[in-house]
This record gives C-alpha cells, structure tokens and sequence, in this order.
C-alpha cells in the first residue's frame, strides 16, 4: 500500500462518497450526514462531573510547540497558540501542553517547565487563555471553562539540553527502541522514581496556585508515565505485576490528592499501543522485524484482538476510578515509534514512514478503542482523540460519536493549529472554512524534529510567513522526492 492508494478526505465531498469509501474499505466508522442546528448540537451540551460543569463538548488536545525559553517559560509563541485556545471556544482545555516537573523531563529544551521560577509566568500565560476566552464570548464566559495543565517526565524521551541529543532515563530495557540510542539507555532507579513523585507532587501545588483547576499526570506516548506501565521486564517495586506497574501513578495521585486539596487529577492515557514502526525501503511504514513479543502496554496485535488488548486499560481505569479520577483523555501509541497510530496522517513527518494503512483506519480505531472503554466505565468522562485526520467529516464524526454515548467529548488536536475556532463556528452553525481544515502535512511535527519551533506552517499564515516554513517545505520536497524515487 502507499499513500496514493488511499483517497485524500477532501475529495470525499458528499456524504454518499464518504460512506462508500468508508464501506468499500471496511473501515468501521460512522458520521452523521447532516450537523444539527446549533441549538440541538450535541456538540454544544454542557457536561456536570462532580461539581465541575464544562461548557461543551469540545476539548482541546494538549499540544507542545518546542517554543519556550531556555528556562522553561513561555516565549510569545507559546502565548499565541494559548491565547488561540482560548478563542477556540472549546470549554475543556487538557492541560494545554506537555510541561516537565523537572529539567531532566523535557522532550526538547524548549519545553516549558513547571518550577517556583517559571510558575508566574506560566500562570500568567493561563490568565491570558481565559481573557481571551472572555473577550471572544463574553466577560462570564469562563464560568464553565475548564483549565489544566499536563505534566510529564519524558523518560525515555528526554533531550533536555540540545534537541538532537538524547538522555534516555527509560522505565525499562526494550529490545527494539534501545537500538535507537546509539550512547545506551538509563533505566530510572527506584529510588529515583520515588524522588519524582515528590517532584510531580510540588509541580502540580504550583500549577493548582497558579490557577489551574486540574493537572494531568500524562501516561502515554511512550513517555515515562506510561512507559511504566508496560514495564513488565522491570525488577522491583515499579516493574512486574500491573499493581507494581501502576504504583508510580497511584502514587502520584494519593500525594497530590493529600497534599492539594482542591486540585483535580485528571490522566491522559495511551489506551493501546502497537509495537514499533520502521520505515520500509519503499518509504512505507512496517512493524519492527523483531518485535512480535516486545514489552508495553495494552499491545494490539491485530484490530481483531482490540477487546483483549484493551484489558490491561481496564486494569488502569479500575485503579483510576478508585482513586477519585473522573476524567480521561484516551489517546494511543507514540509519536516516536509508530506516530500513523498516534496522529493519522496521510503526510508522514521527517522522521516517520509513509502511512501503512488509510489513515481513517487509525481514526476508527482510537474511535472504536475509546468507545468500548465508555462502555465499560460510564461513570468515567472520556474524551476521545485523533479526529483531526477527518477534516470536514469531523463534525459529522463527532456528533454522532457524542449522540451515540461513544465519548463525552471530542479531543481537536492539530486542526485547532490550522483552524483554531472551528469549535465555535460548528457551536454557532458558521459555514465552515474549507481552506483552514488540517490536511496533516506533518509540518508540525517536522519542525520540532529539525530543531525548530512548531505550528502549522503551510495553513496559519502567522507561521507561513516565518523563515522556518521555507527549510520545512525544502525538507518536505527532498523527503517525498526521495521517496518517490525507491
Ligand atoms: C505538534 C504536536 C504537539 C503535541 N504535543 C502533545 C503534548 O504535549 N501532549 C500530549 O499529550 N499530546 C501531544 N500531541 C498529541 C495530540 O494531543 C493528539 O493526540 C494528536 O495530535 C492526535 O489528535 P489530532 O488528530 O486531533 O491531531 C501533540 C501533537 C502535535 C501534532
Ligand atoms: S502543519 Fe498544519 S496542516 Fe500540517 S499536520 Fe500540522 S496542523 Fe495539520
């Protein structure tokens, strides 16, 4: 299969085209042909969870742009893309985007980080979110906004001070993606991991007095949170049986939970994986030779194992829901090992593959996934991810998925870089603009790859205009030319 094989979502322009290509491809996928009125939308039903009410049922995805200071503030970059949040129109805001607890934790050295001398202007940064909210849909509008922040240690994928150098700290040897680190790979230590907890604790008593309302403890994407819970290889008290797995977790939340009261805790979950992706020598994504019985966590071997894969989830949700979690982001895989899971894209980035299957296979499938975890947890709020590949079927995915009690909410997670109101002009019934829809040309996954700042460079004329879009484009030439020539 290659990507010309699979039909671009723009030229499916009717609901009968959509539906046959969906039907003819066996994609388990279904959409409303028509959106409702605004006054009708499910999109626009306000939620009420343990005294929390959330004005809609949009959600925007936490998204990095590798634009803060070298000391892990927010540079005016990251201020926009907060400030385009706020406008968005979406009531439910997850966590903005991945922060460290410490400077070993960031992903890129431009990560923002949550310490005593960034928390003001990180707080200040929140505040300009919610005044942009207000100023757009009125001076009471942030009564049902809900803000939080996303906190995370990029374990293995740390590269705090130079972005091409890595600092693995993993949870656990790995057969396959250790051979990705040429310098070897530290497992955290016990001990070490005990230490974080504390960290974690004091990062979010900072993010709750800087005025967010809720932290995600992130555990997906094969960062360390989640890392963790695939360490079944690992000795000690963190690795093993699932309760060891998910004893970094449960404890993070009891520490917050006792040490700032008032502050909720929310998680971000990979709710499935799938084993590494490497690039064939036709450009084309395929699994790791090796890698039928490699660790993880909630490992899909195939789309018919979905249900049993999903049981190592439950496992988690169950601990969760235990603990006083009400809300969960259900995300999958890893951007670094087999992103076609994680961000369906009919464009890969620099460092990925051409996609493997029609990207609207992933999208069903995180759909699907999310879906049967809803079914077994009602009393849990999931907001559902990876719709940003549907373009403008999107509406019509989502509301149906709301209609049906498939998901509480919808996750937007690149479209809002190229198109930052479509919640509102959905909630408003505005025609939609056809021309701002995400066409997931990956450039805002390839600008951070390449050591530049993300955004959506060929949509958002603020980042077409800048000198990264030209060395992104070039790079994006030579990728497909190179590829093409195979
Ligand atoms: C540029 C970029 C940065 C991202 N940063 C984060 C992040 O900081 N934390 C996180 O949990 N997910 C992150 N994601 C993943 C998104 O939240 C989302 O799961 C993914 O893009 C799929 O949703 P979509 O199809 O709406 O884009 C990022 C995605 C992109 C494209
Ligand atoms: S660069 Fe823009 S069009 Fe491309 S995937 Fe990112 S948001 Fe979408």
């Amino acid at each position: 299969m290659s990507r010309s094989q699979f039909p671009r979502v723009a030229t499916l322009k009717t609901a009968a085209a959509f539906r046959a290509h969906l039907e003819r491809s066996s994609i388990p996928l279904a959409f409303d042909d028509q959106l409702a009125a605004p006054s009708a939308s499910p999109f626009a039903r306000s939620i009420d969870v343990d005294g929390v009410r959330v004005g809609n049922r949009f959600c925007i995805l936490p998204m990095e742009g590798w634009d803060g200071t070298s000391e892990g503030e927010p540079s005016d970059l990251t201020r926009r893309r907060w400030r385009n949040f706020g406008i968005s129109g979406a009531k439910l805001i997850w966590g903005g985007e991945a922060v460290a607890v410490r400077h070993d934790g960031r992903a890129n050295p431009n990560q923002l980080v949550m310490a005593t001398r960034t928390q003001p202007a990180i707080a200040s940064m929140r505040e300009e979110l919610v005044a942009a909210h207000r100023e757009r849909f009125g001076a009471n509008a942030d009564g049902d906004l809900f803000v939080g922040l996303q906190l995370t240690h990029s374990g293995r994928y740390a590269r705090p001070d130079i972005y091409d150098r890595p600092a693995p700290l993993a949870a656990s040897t790995h057969p396959v993606l250790d051979r990705r680190f040429p310098n070897g790979v530290r497992v955290i230590e016990d001990d070490e991991l005990a230490r974080l907890e504390e960290i974690f604790t004091a990062a979010a008593r900072l993010a709750h007095d800087a005025g967010f309302a809720f932290v995600d403890i992130k555990a997906c994407h094969g960062y360390l949170g989640h890392e963790l819970l695939g360490a079944r290889s690992r000795s000690g008290r963190y690795g093993g049986s699932l309760e060891n797995r998910t004893r970094f977790m449960r404890q993070v939340i009891e520490r917050i939970r006792a040490d700032v009261p008032g502050l909720q805790v929310v998680v971000r979950l990979s709710v499935f994986d799938m084993v590494p992706y490497r690039k064939r020598a036709d450009g084309v994504g395929e699994p790791e030779p090796e890698s039928r019985s490699v660790p993880g966590f909630s490992v899909l071997a195939s789309d018919d194992g979905l249900e049993s894969a999903l049981e190592e989830s439950r496992g988690v949700l169950r601990m969760l829901e235990g603990l006083g979690v009400r809300w969960i982001c259900a995300t999958a895989g890893s951007p670094y090992y087999n992103p076609h899971i994680q961000r369906p894209a009919m464009f890969p980035p620099l460092d990925g593959y051409e996609p493997p299957e029609d990207p609207l296979r992933g999208v069903a499938r995180q759909i699907e996934a999310t879906a049967l975890l809803k079914r077994d947890f009602p009393g849990l709020t999931f907001v559902g991810s990876a719709y940003s590949y549907l373009q403008e079927w999107l509406p019509h995915v989502g509301q149906h998925n709301l209609r049906e009690g498939l998901c509480d909410l919808v996750g937007l997670g690149r479209i809002v870089l190229s198109y930052p109101d479509l919640p509102a002009d959905v909630l408003t019934g505005a025609p939609l603009r056809r021309n701002a829809f995400c066409r997931t040309f990956s450039d805002c996954t390839t600008g951070p790859r390449m050591g530049l700042v993300s955004g959506c460079f060929p949509l958002d004329p603020f980042y077409a205009a800048r000198p990264e879009a030209v060395k992104i484009r070039d790079v994006r030439t030579e990728t497909r030319a190179a590829s093409s020539d195979q």
